[in-house]
């Protein structure tokens, strides 16, 4: 029966033990379980640790400067964060495959990592925000086991790093609360999931950065209406779809023809099944009127009533 502040005082000690005064690198995702290890490595070994945070394009809207000034800024974490929108882009430019989006980004996620990581050469130790359900999933107890979704299999191996993985045997509430106990804003701690590869996978087809632009727009004023509405902490997961089709409108006096959205809200507990989320026809009406008011060549905003199953949580 410990409480968070043994664990704390505990897995820094050893840490400490571990590492000594090596080097150690992380893969910041921006995401719950890779923040926290950060922080986490952070109390411990200071400087010692660089965290490697690939933007690859494909954030929501301000994601990657809120990551930054929370855990760069507010903690001090070392981070190196690395612009790679271009690449990426360029990588996907004219693939409409689900599933190949989903490579090209999980490899150009590795490369670049590689690449940060080979900049930095005398680390011996790469930290990973696995936590207790990963393990108990990938039904082996290797110390290699890798997060497929956190895009960086293969790295150890490749690299000759020894794995750390302090949160190995907490839940993902307590990683939460964990990391709430090490300064991360509760905001960033306790918010939904966000898939590795993104936008990437919600601007359905064709990524191109005009596309990308309108999800985010479309997506941060979703974000913004479901908080004030106090829904925020009650939806397992709400976020914006760009199907990719138009469709004609009117706009004061004139005929429009451009995109529309769809708006995704489920709740569920482990999103292996899910319900479409009952948000009040009021605030759908208000979210819908900003979203085509204030985004440019939107026109029309759909609300997805499917179940997971026969529907997935995302669109791809
Ligand atoms: P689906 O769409 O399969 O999603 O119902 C279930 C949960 O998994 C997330 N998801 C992903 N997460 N990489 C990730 O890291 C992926 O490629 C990916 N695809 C889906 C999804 O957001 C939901 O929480």
């Amino acid at each position: 029966n410990w409480s968070m502040d043994d664990f704390i005082d505990l897995q820094v000690n050893s840490i400490r033990e571990e590492v000594g005064d090596k080097k150690v690198i992380l893969g910041l995702s921006g995401g719950v379980d890779s923040s926290v290890t950060a922080a986490l490595l952070n109390r411990a070994i200071g400087d010692q640790l660089t965290a490697i945070f690939v933007d690859h394009g494909l954030l929501r809207k301000n994601e990657a400067d809120e990551v930054m000034s929370a855990l760069a800024d507010g903690l001090g974490i070392n981070i190196v964060k690395v612009d790679a929108a271009d690449r990426f882009l360029g990588k996907l430019q004219g693939v409409t495959d689900p599933e190949k989006k989903r490579k090209i980004i999980g490899n150009e996620f590795v490369e670049v990592f590689n690449d940060e990581a080979r900049k930095l050469k005398d680390a011996d130790f790469l930290a990973q925000g696995t936590l207790y359900t990963d393990v108990i999933e990938s039904g082996t107890d290797t110390a290699q086991t890798i997060k497929s979704h956190h895009n960086v299999g293969g790295l150890p191996e490749e690299l000759g790093f020894k794995l750390i993985e302090p949160l190995r045997s907490l839940f993902k509430d307590e990683t939460r609360a964990l990391g709430e106990k090490l300064g991360i804003p509760h905001d960033l701690v306790w918010r939904q999931p966000f898939p590795g590869p993104g936008l990437g996978i919600r601007v359905i087809g064709e990524i191109t950065p005009e596309k990308l632009a309108l999800v985010r727009d479309a997506d941060a004023i979703l974000r913004e209406e479901v908080k004030k509405a106090g829904l925020d902490e009650e939806i397992w997961q709400y976020f914006v779809a760009l199907p990719g089709m138009r469709s004609v409108g009117v706009m004061g006096d004139g005929r429009t023809y451009d995109y529309a959205v769809c708006i995704r809200a489920v709740t569920s507990i482990d999103g292996m099944t899910a319900d479409f989320a009952q948000i009040p026809w009021d605030i759908l009406q208000k979210i819908s009127v900003r979203i085509v008011n204030e985004v440019d060549h939107i026109n029309r905003v759909l609300y997805d009533v499917t179940s997971k199953p026969p529907a997935t949580i995302e669109y791809e």
